[in-house]
């Protein structure tokens, strides 16, 4: 037996790209490889001077000017100096190329009667808009970089620095361009005013379904001293367009804005943001005059509790006169909120709302977020019973009684983030109320950071999702949330992203495509609707914004682009398959760490997030006719419709909407199947997808395009996914298997020839132990070295393998708590060996037993066996670790396992 290569993830190549740790993001500025035609002449345009225009000191005016600076130094290794030009700028302009930066209200006061520059229009312009005026390549006239406001000059600048970033001419990828007398004129405003990020970052530093690290404001009950890091992280999400971030978890601790330090914390951390243009908001605790204000009551009605709030937010104005606003969960999840009382959610909303308009400046007053995340726990036994009911039952007749400072901040689905749900019918009920939509980055049920998960194309079924007609016109969400359907002041979207301190941001390189992404959509929610016209870097396909932000990550190749655009849009598709398909949400533990597989935890418990899943059928009625009338909550009688019948129902949403016998048949066109057969289908696909990552992604490291860092890191988490994609598909299919006695046509469920499971091998301070779902180890069992902290325990395969080459398949339990060490040995020589260190590795939410979520997989490549040969699994365990093992597979080329 000959040991050919090691774990296949490991082996690099040496490759000419430098170190890199992903803390840039997509603004490392790289110089651009293998220039062609267009880079040659952006390089030779590239201007003598940047001017900036009457800039204080401190705004993003001049953190633009500061961004062009670096750009232009590391994209085309250009050194360019800075001017002010604070009275007029006819020094500057004329003989030399200049870039000039500024709003356009001070570009035309100081700069418009110049003779080589006129008077820019910026009436087409919005707040945070932002124009660039190009001039034609052989004209000596300024470039113009103008913002309708300081935040808009950054906005403008970014944009155009992440064109030139990717070797695009920005006069060329322009959407809404003009070119008249020798220039380009591009436009580009927000869709909406809020463009907000959501952290649920608690005070002793630790982050709510935070996947990277840990709090970058808190550690300890404080704000950190050093902010470095926040503002780094405010520039990243100004780049993209980002306007304000609430720093705290929703699950609000009320000493954030109790005590004169954190209050002092809260305006280092908003001093920190303010060049980049990104406001700070705070995430308030409903029962705060009552748990930290010493009076009796939280009852909005209150007046000692009204004024409270109002004293609570005039000190935060005082400190902080930008102050975005707050974001409030009320009556959610054990959350206090109006409802003790007997007050509406309005009139809890609206409590907040008027503290924030008495203390804001009246030209831009505080916005108050109100969650309509609001459910009560439910009983299962009744058919009707429906949490996805919940946020229309309570906000619908509320409609018109929120202040007009209130945002009513609606999660994209009904339930909580699922892999797929329809759009909550609440967008279409806030036809006198201002929405957002609430989007998560942070991938709480959608793998972690630890699956590749690429949102846009989940994201674009809601934005685009139609509530039907009212008064005769559609109202798609997207429309919605920009206000313009129901004619809205204001709107946007919140993003959960939940940034940490590690150096990828958020635990995972690949992660960052859905934070870039968030930002492109929150600008222009319209970005990527299909209506042919892809030409532009702001009107993008979920296609386009993974093919520029890889660009902009790891460069132009375009092997190295269209890998990573083809991985990441097959992604979701792919989750879905393997966690919960036909819209039955994500079979995970909804009980601990929503990570592995665990399908039962859904029923059984008021949660509301039932499968309803039994020995005869699966799925939720949610009819008007039969069901919990979910169906009937969207406003458009003929969407209403479509979901009353199992014929009309899309596919991929029929168990949201129908409890279905397993044997019946898919609606739609394609395949003949029934429900059970599909399940499986899906899952093997979903998990065959997630392996053929592993090899497109090696393919490219042979023509080293990407350091070996990255490409290392992203090795392993395509590994451990494509790993997990199996542990997952077994459960489920072993689940639905168990729960209806059909058997899967293909034969391939719970039937594993190549599997040798680690109970019946020869054990040597190994014990069995049985896992817990036992559907997520192989045969139910695994093996834990038997008392912890002993020397190493020892599986050797009783019998023989057939001689050959194969993939050697290793299924592990990683736990937290240790770090057992494993070895493969074959006639007692180590084939290979592996760590159980995930928590040191992998951002996901830990877990102490053996269950799916610690269940994991390790592979060696080109393993050879010979007649006779003995196969030992050696594990040592540490600490709470016990080295526990679940089976080992040897796999011949092809043969999926
Ligand atoms: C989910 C999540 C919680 C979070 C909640 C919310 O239920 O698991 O951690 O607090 O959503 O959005 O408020």
């Amino acid at each position: 037996m000959r040991f050919l290569l090691g774990i296949c993830l490991i082996a690099l190549t040496a490759t000419r790209a430098a170190a890199e740790s992903g803390i840039d993001a997509w603004l490392r500025y790289a110089p651009l490889n293998a220039p062609d035609a267009t880079v040659a002449t952006l390089s030779a345009q590239a201007p003598n001077h940047i001017v900036v225009l009457n800039a204080t000191a401190g705004s993003p005016i001049i953190t633009a000017s500061q961004e062009l600076q670096k750009a232009f130094q590391g994209v085309f290794n250009k050194t360019i100096d800075i001017l002010y030009a604070a009275d007029n700028c006819s020094s500057v302009i004329g003989s030399v190329k200049v870039l000039i930066v500024g709003t356009a209200t001070s570009f035309n006061r100081l700069c418009g009667n110049n003779s080589s520059s006129s008077l820019v229009s910026s009436s087409d312009l919005v707040p945070d808009g932002y124009l660039w005026q190009l001039p034609s390549h052989d004209s000596s006239l300024p470039t113009l970089l103008l913002g309708q406001n300081e935040r808009g000059t950054l906005y403008g600048t970014f944009s155009y620095l992440l064109e030139l970033a990717q070797g695009n001419d920005p006069a060329k990828t322009a959407s809404n361009a003009t070119t008249t007398n020798g220039h380009t004129t591009h436009i580009s405003n927000p869709a909406a005013p809020v463009r907000w990020v959501n952290q649920w970052d608690n005070l002793d530093g630790s982050i709510e379904r935070g996947y990277g690290g840990k709090s970058l404001f808190f550690s300890g009950g404080k704000v950190v001293t050093d902010l470095r890091r926040a503002a780094a992280y405010a520039r990243i999400l100004a780049s993209v367009g980002i306007n304000a971030v609430v720093v705290n978890n929703v699950n609000a601790d009320a000493a954030l804005v109790h005590t004169p330090a954190n209050i002092e914390g809260l305006g280092r951390i908003a001093d920190a943001f303010r060049p980049y243009g990104v406001r700070v908001g705070v995430s308030l605790n409903f029962a705060s005059p009552q748990s930290v204000g010493g009076l009796s009551t939280y009852d909005p009605l209150d007046k000692s509790v009204v004024s409270f709030w109002d004293g609570v937010t005039l000190q935060l104005y005082e400190r902080i006169p930008d102050l975005a606003g707050f974001l409030v969960k009320g009556d959610s999840e054990g959350q206090p909120g109006p409802k003790k009382y007997g007050r509406t959610l309005a009139e809890g909303a609206n409590l907040f709302a008027r503290a924030l308009r008495k203390h804001s400046p009246a030209d831009s007053p505080g916005i108050l977020m109100y969650r309509a995340f609001v459910y009560d726990q439910l009983q299962e036994s009744n058919w009707r019973a429906d949490r996805a009911n919940a946020a229309v039952t309570y906000f619908s007749p509320l409609d018109g009684q929120f202040d007009d400072n209130v945002v009513v901040q609606v999660k994209y689905g009904p339930i909580d983030f699922q892999v797929r749900e329809p759009a909550s019918p609440l967008f279409g009920h806030l036809q006198k109320t201002n929405a957002a939509i609430e989007l998560q980055v942070t991938q709480e049920y959608l793998g972690q950071q630890c699956h590749l998960v690429y949102l846009p194309p989940l994201w674009r079924t809601v934005l685009d999702f139609d509530m039907g007609k009212v008064d005769g016109e559609p109202s798609v969400v997207r429309d919605i949330i920009t206000g313009e359907r129901f004619n809205r002041l204001l709107g946007g979207s919140a993003g959960v992203v939940n940034a940490g301190t590690s150096d990828t941001w958020l635990g995972s390189h690949l992660a960052q495509a859905n934070l870039y992404a968030y930002g492109r959509m929150a600008w222009d929610p319209t970005a990527g609707h299909d209506d042919g016209n892809d030409n532009s870097s702001t009107l993008s396909t979920p296609r386009h914004i993974i093919e520029s932000w890889t660009k902009l990550t790891f460069g132009r190749d375009p092997t190295l682009v269209n890998t990573v655009a083809d991985m990441a849009l097959a992604s979701w598709p792919a989750y879905e398959n393997y966690t919960g398909n036909l819209g039955t949400q994500t079979l995970t533990d909804i009980l601990y760490t929503h990570f592995g597989p665990n399908p039962a935890s859904q029923d059984g418990n008021g949660w509301g997030q039932w499968t309803r899943a039994d020995k005869n059928g699966v799925g939720m009625d949610r009819t008007v006719r039969n069901g919990t009338g979910f169906a009937g909550q969207y406003v458009g009688k003929e969407v209403a419709a479509q979901f009353e019948s199992v014929e009309t129902t899309p596919r991929d949403l029929l168990l949201w909407f129908h409890h279905v016998p397993y044997t019946q048949r898919l609606p739609g066109p394609g395949e003949n199947t029934t429900v059970i057969q599909h399940i499986y289908d899906a899952h093997y696909a979903g998990a065959e997808t997630a392996a053929l990552f592993v090899t497109r992604w090696a393919a490219l490291n042979a023509s080293g395009l990407i350091d070996p860092e990255r490409y290392a890191s992203i090795a392993r988490q395509l590994a451990f996914q494509a790993g997990h994609a199996i542990v997952w598909r077994d459960a489920i299919c072993g689940f639905f298997a168990g729960l209806s006695g059909i058997a899967d046509r293909h034969d391939r469920v719970r039937h594993h020839p190549w599997r040798i499971e680690a109970e019946a091998m020869t054990l040597h301070g190994y014990t069995k132990q049985a896992v817990s779902p036992a559907i997520t180890a192989s045969g139910g069992q695994a093996i834990v070295a038997a008392g912890r902290g002993q020397a190493s325990a020892s599986a050797t395969i009783p019998t023989s393998i057939p001689p050959g080459v194969y993939t050697l398949a290793v299924n592990y339990f990683d736990l937290a708590g240790g770090r057992s060490s494993y070895a493969v040995q074959i006639n007692g020589k180590t084939i290979g060996n592996w760590t159980g260190n995930a928590e040191d590795v992998f951002g996901k939410a830990t877990s102490t037993h053996l269950d799916g979520h610690s269940a994991t997989r390790v592979s060696f490549l080109n393993v050879v066996v010979a007649a006779g040969d003995t196969v030992t699994v050696l594990g040592t365990p540490d600490g709470a670790e016990q080295a526990a093992l679940d089976y080992v597979s040897f796999l011949p080329e092809g043969v999926v396992d």
